[in-house]
């Protein structure tokens, strides 16, 4: 029988310190995931600095965790994995010393991981079936592509955001109604109780065929909208506002899913990236996919916002196919889906 491929994983791209180990690619032993919004929430958004500082404080002690609760030891790994881009250079870089010190003393590969493709493989760990070709919508707080997965390892970038990221539209909408951060999961909450319909703001589908985004114009139009509803001292109901505005982003984000994965004659939508974890999306996503006879697969949320399980996934298809990186590996901020830079 074939020995086990044990893989120690490290994230620390943005404002989660997290350490996994997965087996084989897509069993997950233990994921441990260390938040810092309760830190960043008082600023209205990450803090770089304060993020490096957060991460080189709590990264010792989430390794062990993860390490325990997966009840192996460093002599049990294969290999270490950790998100060298895209990201807050700080923040990458206390994740990739302690990759690198692990591997260094314990002579085991180490593997530079692309957070984005790490968001996709979040979808092999949940749906065992999935291989690729699939078509993947990644949205987070700082990405938003439609990306046609041809293999574990090579990206056709069928669009993209020409101005914010989805999640980054959610995140500053939440702020100008005063909701906190990060915006997302609170808008997603409120807007349950709102209606959809109750404000008609624009939905940018762009050029016929496109299947690139803009966020811009929605974020000023509720922006106006906000202010306007203020100077004329009329009351705002908040959860119509959400509930509006989610239904424009949503309905263009699942719309260019569907066509996309049309158009590439997919059998699989894949979602991935934080905003995956919204609740409407979702559900929009699975109710054009079954009328388009297109299968609309998800990961649960906690591997939809960034956790490292994703990242020692993705490992685990480069370490197989000999894609290791040697202990130059540097943090590349604006590392790009597919870049051959790692
Ligand atoms: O993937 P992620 O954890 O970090 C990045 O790589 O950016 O994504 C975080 C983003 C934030 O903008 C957050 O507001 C958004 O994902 N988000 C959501 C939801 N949960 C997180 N957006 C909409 N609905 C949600 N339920
Ligand atoms: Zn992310």
């Amino acid at each position: 029988m074939c020995k086990n491929t044990t893989i120690l994983a490290i994230e620390t791209s943005c404002d989660e310190t997290s350490v996994s180990v997965v087996s084989n690619g897509r069993n997950i032993l233990s994921n441990i995931i260390s938040s810092q919004i309760d830190v960043h929430k008082k600023f209205g958004g990450v803090v770089p600095e304060v993020a490096s500082r957060k991460h080189l404080e709590s990264i010792n002690q989430v390794l062990d965790s993860a390490l325990e609760e997966a009840k192996v030891t460093f002599e049990d790994l294969d290999a270490i994995a950790v998100t060298c881009g895209p990201g807050l250079v700080g923040a990458l870089l206390i994740g990739l010393s302690t990759a690198k010190a692990i591997a260094y003393s314990k002579n085991i590969p180490l593997i530079g991981v692309n957070h984005i493709e790490g968001h996709i493989a979040a979808n092999y760990i949940e749906h065992k079936q999935l291989e690729p070709p699939f078509v993947c919508l990644v949205a987070s707080g700082g990405h938003s592509h439609i990306v046609n997965v041809l293999s574990y390892e090579k990206y056709e970038i069928m669009g993209q955001t020409r101005d914010d990221a989805a999640g980054e539209a959610f995140d500053k909408i939440a702020r100008a109604m005063g909701l906190g951060y990060p915006g997302g999961p609170l808008i997603d909450k409120i807007a349950t109780d709102g209606n959809p319909d109750a404000i008609d703001f624009p939905r940018a589908y762009l050029e016929e065929g496109s299947y690139d985004f803009s966020f811009s114009g929605i974020k000023s139009s509720v922006l106006n909208y906000l202010n306007s509803k203020k100077m004329k001292e009329e009351e705002i109901i908040v959860a119509d506002v959400a509930a509006s505005f989610q239904e424009s982003v949503v309905e263009v984000l699942a719309a260019k899913l569907v066509k996309a994965a049309q158009a590439k004659q997919s059998k699989y939508a894949a979602l991935a990236g934080g905003v995956a974890a919204n609740k409407r999306l979702r559900q929009v996503l699975k109710e054009r996919g079954e009328a388009a006879g297109i299968e609309v697969l998800y990961p649960s949320p906690v591997l939809c916002t960034d956790n490292a399980a994703m990242i020692g996934c993705a490992a685990y298809y480069k370490y197989i196919s000999g894609r290791t990186s040697d202990l130059k590996l540097n943090a590349i901020p604006n590392l790009t889906i597919g870049d051959v830079r790692i």
